[in-house]
């Protein structure tokens, strides 16, 4: 589908609204949106502000002719809510928005929506992340005009996710109109046809906690402000997930993902509502929303778990999140990351911090950054297919779901530009006073490649997670394609040659497992005529210690050979 003209929002409300309500002797202004939250497989919310209180009504169909199928809410308001059920997966709507007596806004081409994927057969979706974005400046524009530019080019995104911070200084509704839902430097009609999901950041609750910026010592079942007042996301259940029962935190499933939005705001000197264990190094801390994510987390079956926090638990910039200022980064790493680690999340995206940054597929830190051992690196590679890479998650064996990539995101409308980036978990960053972009996601069935889209259009930073079943070096595998298969010397002090034959032409690609199937070593993938050949591993390195190893080869099946590396 074509995206998005900016310049089309402007033109449709003006000549739409003079037909409004003028023959009842009013005429009613659209003030905000329309704008899609809850994207489910069979329903979705629509939102938008008007001026003039009336009742609501969506009209919506296959076709942009043929939106006839009526949703109607007889409520008299200027904000205005109306769900839509009865849907089909993966199905694109197009609709109009107005009251029962004349229709506000459309048809239009943009004006559609795409409902969320059918899980019961292998599915794929883009994912769109922002983060502290919200200034209402020309960086802001300029991320999200490298996000329609790269949507006209390949496609767009199907869901798109807030990181909070979404609206500067406070998070008020007048910022949210002016930097956020404007077409100037906000993102105007791009709401009509992306869904979005969200989590707050310390700017967005400074509107919904009095005692914030630094301490939020109000009962977090009281928090009521703008950010929550926009916001309808899906907090009973209705999309999966158990429910929240609270906009504060919640959950949703979209095609074979689980979505979880935390909440890094609700640090308290109050300690009944510090809900996120600010100030507290207790492992054993709990929380009403602690007890949330662990029941949320354990019942979830998706294939893929993706988490969403506003302040970042790692980052490589003036020890962000090493010293004394940073302390909800710190209370996210301690409380947050031992639970999502646990239940095998894959992806977890924040901001705060305004670069980017990514770690390598890590599992079990959660001090300071002096504290990261190497075994911490579940892969401590660049996680780059094309350089034969990818990040592996095993769905079985001795390293099921072990292992997550943290993102930071959060220079859509600011950049950090001191000291370099360093931290013994981040493979990468990129921190400069004029670096912004944004993050972008596409899962295909097993396969999950992040983007880091640079507002110059540059990809500066890529990966992939791949889904794979662990076969054990003890089990046995048909081979069709491998031949003989050797290794030898063995022992040896770490140097092995490996003789191997195929039978048909065959991408091949050898990794070494330690004694508990973690892969140490890794060559890239290549491709071989049919015959015979010889590559070679080497152990030699000094990280690689004394004892038993697996060497693998793969080449559409699996193959193991145990080998020796003496002292
Ligand atoms: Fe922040």
């Amino acid at each position: 589908m074509k995206n998005i003209n900016l310049t089309k929002l402007a033109l449709a409300v003006f000549f739409l609204l003079p037909f409004g309500e003028a023959g009842r002797g009013f005429t009613q202004s659209l003030i905000r949106g329309p704008y899609l939250q809850s994207p489910g497989q069979n329903s979705i919310i629509l939102r938008w502000r008007t001026d003039v209180a009336t009742d609501s009504r969506v009209n919506f169909g296959l076709t942009i002719a043929a939106n006839t199928t009526t949703t109607d809410d007889a409520t008299s308001t200027t904000e205005h809510r109306v769900k839509l059920t009865g849907l089909s997966p993966k199905t694109t709507y197009y609709y109009t928005i107005g009251s029962t007596s004349s229709v506000l806004l459309g048809p239009d081409s943009l004006l559609h929506f795409t409902t969320a994927p059918d899980t019961t057969i292998p599915n794929s979706f883009r994912l769109w992340a922002i983060g502290d974005f919200g200034h209402g400046n020309q960086a802001e524009a300029d991320v999200r005009d490298s996000y329609l530019r790269l949507a006209e080019k390949e496609k767009p995104a199907d869901l798109w996710l807030w990181l909070g911070d979404n609206a500067y200084s406070d998070g008020t509704d007048a910022e949210f109109q002016t930097k956020v839902f404007d077409s100037t430097f906000g993102y105007g009609n791009i709401f009509w046809n992306l869904p979005f999901a969200s989590t707050s950041g310390n700017h967005d609750y400074n509107s919904i906690c009095p005692w914030q910026p630094t301490f939020c010592n109000e009962n977090p079942e009281n928090h009521s402000g703008p950010y929550l007042d926009i916001i309808d996301p899906p907090i009973h259940g209705e999309l999966g997930g158990v429910p929240s029962n609270r906009k504060l935190f919640y959950s949703f499933d979209y095609g074979d993902a689980h979505f979880v939005s935390l909440n890094s705001e609700l640090g308290s000197l109050v300690s009944s509502y510090n809900w996120l264990g600010l100030f507290n190094s207790d492992t054993s801390f709990t929380s009403p929303m602690l007890d949330w994510l662990k029941a949320d987390l354990a019942a979830t079956t998706k294939k893929w778990k993706i988490v969403l926090w506003h302040q970042t638990p790692y980052s490589g910039q003036d020890n962000f999140t090493d010293d004394g200022v940073q302390q909800f980064c710190v209370a996210s790493r301690v409380h947050f990351n031992p639970i999502i680690e646990k239940f095998g999340v894959d992806l977890v995206l924040v901001s705060h911090d305004h670069n980017y940054q990514r770690t390598f597929l890590i599992n079990g830190h959660y001090g300071n950054s002096s504290s990261f051992t190497p075994s911490m690196k579940i892969n401590g590679t660049s996680g780059k297919e094309d350089l034969g890479e990818p990040y592996i998650k095993y769905k079985n064996g001795p390293m099921k779901d072990k292992g997550a990539v943290y993102v930071i995101s959060g220079n859509a409308s600011e950049g950090n530009d001191y000291s370099p980036i360093s931290h013994p978990a981040i493979y990468w960053g990129e921190a400069c006073g004029t670096c912004f972009g944004s993050f972008i996601v596409d899962i295909n069935n097993d396969t999950l490649r992040g983007r880091y889209l640079a507002s110059d259009d540059t990809i500066a930073d890529y990966f992939t997670i791949l889904k794979k079943t662990y076969v054990s070096p003890e089990g046995i595998e048909e081979q069709k394609v491998l031949g003989n298969f050797t290794v030898y010397p063995n022992p040896s002090p770490g140097k092995y040659l490996v003789d191997f034959s195929l039978k048909k032409k065959s991408t091949v690609r050898i990794d070494v497992l330690d004694a508990i199937g973690k892969v140490v070593y890794s060559q890239n993938k290549t491709t071989l005529n049919p015959g015979n050949h010889q590559l070679t591993v080497d152990l030699e390195k000094s990280n690689f210690a004394a004892g038993n190893y697996f060497i693998r080869l793969d080449c559409e099946g699996v193959s193991f050979k145990k080998v020796v590396k003496k002292e």
